[in-house]
């Protein structure tokens, strides 16, 4: 992953392949051109403060996500100067929001891509910024390069270039502690982050619920988190209908993975819970061509959980948190689970399987009634769990459901303060009826209408009676089919782990709603 620093470095005299800046949008009443952000003065003064002029010349405008390159002024070390768009300018006496700052960073650092190192003039007015310009770097220059020819290192000039190698932050303060643990909290995150995007990306023929736990079990240990791995036979022996039920179609059996990180200062206690599906073919209730393509994302959830935990741990915060990774893989076949089916799960209650294709929550609901046994003070469950989600709030957005409507609104500031878009939904009452089964306590399939709500209802079902919990669906913004945009990859995302983490923060302070 590309190396950061903080630097103190004149801008002029810098040894760097780029130096990037910002630029955002005139005042559009006053039809003005690009306003060059501060950060970028030097440069400016080496056009003799004409570098506004120069920019538009060249096209800029200020938007987000734009990019405009220029050959440095005379005189600097750097041979390249690069613009990069931070949309509106922020009103006056504030700085610039931390999510654009995050946008440009990452944006600047994917155009950055097969340079040796860059130095990052963006307008910095605290540490959180530099944690934000941090994050943004780090998580826009990730590239998925590992089943490529040249494993991406842009050698032989086939598959592209190599990640940005090294970056510099001007405008903080090396030697402020402030500046030094946001600079640290940003890399723990983005490199568990974008270890999570790793396990989405791999294929699923390399990542069964087998290698997963095995990668789990080794950054457990590598971090001191107490790692617990229940195999098919013990998920058998302790009658986890749920997950053998979606498993047993497979030739890869189905895991159940428990994290167990512990503080000393613990006052509260977290249970995340993440659906691991490492292929989600549908089942016997196939999914149509054209629907299965990308359906190594399925384990987004546990993915998220697991890099969560991990990177709780490496921040050391004061809260204890137990991560559940519920794995298995959807598949057809004469062992597979068959519509019409019923399933004891391990809470005991029944289900019917209606659709072998609404697996998720099968497997959900047994982690959800393991976490539930540890009463921990909240649950939280993350899954790419219906296409109806993606329906109702587009590929960037997750939903968000809750037994508990002061624990959602925390979910959803948590989510706010790391700059991933959320919106809370509802649970509504009378969608429970639709799922309603003849022969089983409840079916796995409800209503068509309202089919993300219908899935948060099943899995309320399955949470310990007093238990806060909240539901995130995060089908939609876990893998993005389109091309790269701000400092989101094409691929895994790594949707949520900034959420997660931000709630652990949150729970550590004891503040969770
Ligand atoms: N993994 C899918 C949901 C999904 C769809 C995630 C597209 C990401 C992109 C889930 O297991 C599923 O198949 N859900 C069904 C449920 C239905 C059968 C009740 C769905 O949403 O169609
Ligand atoms: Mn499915
Ligand atoms: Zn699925």
């Amino acid at each position: 992953m590309t190396a950061l620093t903080l630097s103190t470095a004149a801008v002029p005299g810098l040894r760097a392949d780029a130096i990037v800046i910002g630029v955002a949008k005139g005042s559009a009443a006053k039809a003005a051109g690009p306003v060059v952000a501060p950060g970028a003065e030097a440069v400016d003064q080496a056009f003799d403060g004409g570098l506004a002029g120069v920019l538009e010349t060249l096209g800029a405008s200020g938007a987000e996500g734009e990019v405009t390159k220029l050959p440095a002024p005379s005189g600097f070390k750097a041979p390249l100067v690069v613009a990069v768009g931070l949309g509106a300018q922020p009103q006056k006496g504030s700085g610039y929001d931390a999510e654009a700052l995050r946008k440009a960073a990452g944006v600047a650092a994917r155009a950055l891509a097969g340079s040796k190192k860059a130095a990052f003039a963006l307008p910095l007015t605290d540490a959180a910024d530099a944690g934000a310009v941090a994050e943004g770097v780090l998580l826009g220059a990730y590239s998925f390069d590992a089943y490529k020819a040249d494993g991406g290192s842009g050698k032989n000039g086939k598959n592209g270039k190599a990640p940005l190698a090294e970056a510099a932050l001007l405008g903080g303060k090396p030697r402020d502690k402030a500046f030094k643990a946001a600079v640290e909290r940003a890399t723990a995150v983005a490199e568990e982050l974008n270890r999570a995007r790793d396990l989405i990306n791999t294929p699923p023929n390399d990542l069964d619920p087998e290698a997963f736990a095995a990668v789990a079990q080794a950054a457990a240990k590598e971090h001191g988190i107490k790692v617990q791995v229940l195999d098919e036979k013990a998920l058998t022996k302790g009658g986890y209908g749920g997950i053998l039920g979606v498993g047993a179609g497979s030739a890869s059996g189905p895991r159940l993975v428990k994290l167990s990180y512990t503080s000393s200062k613990a006052k509260k206690h977290l249970a995340l819970v993440g659906k691991g599906i490492t292929y989600d073919s549908g089942g016997i209730s196939l999914k149509p061509a054209g629907h299965n393509e990308t359906m190594k994302c399925d384990m987004s959830g546990a993915a998220a959980v697991f890099a969560a935990v991990v990177a709780a741990a490496r921040l050391g915060l004061e809260v204890n948190i137990t991560g559940w990774l519920a794995l298995a893989e959807n598949m057809p076949s004469g062992s597979a689970t068959r519509p019409g089916d019923v399933l004891r799960m391990y809470s005991g209650k029944t289900v019917e399987v209606l659709n072998t294709d609404a697996e998720g929550r099968l497997v959900l609901a047994d982690a959800l009634w393991a976490a539930s046994q540890e009463k921990p003070d909240a649950i939280v469950d993350v899954a790419t769990l219906t296409g109806a989600m993606m329906l109702a709030l587009g590929n960037r957005t997750f939903g968000i459901m809750a037994n508990d409507d002061a624990f959602r609104s925390a979910v959803h500031e948590a989510a706010e303060e790391s700059g991933e878009p959320s919106w809370p939904m509802p649970l509504p009452e009378h969608l429970r009826k639709g799922m309603d089964s003849a022969t089983a306590d409840i079916a796995n399939m409800g209503e068509r209408m309202g089919g993300g709500l219908v899935a948060g209802l099943f899995l309320r079902e399955f949470v310990g009676e007093g238990i806060t919990w909240a539901h995130l669906d995060i089908a939609g913004p876990a893998f993005n089919e389109g091309g790269p945009f701000g400092y989101t990859p094409k691929g895994g995302t790594g949707s949520a782990v900034r959420t997660l983490v931000r709630l652990a923060e949150r729970a550590a302070a004891g503040d969770l709603g």
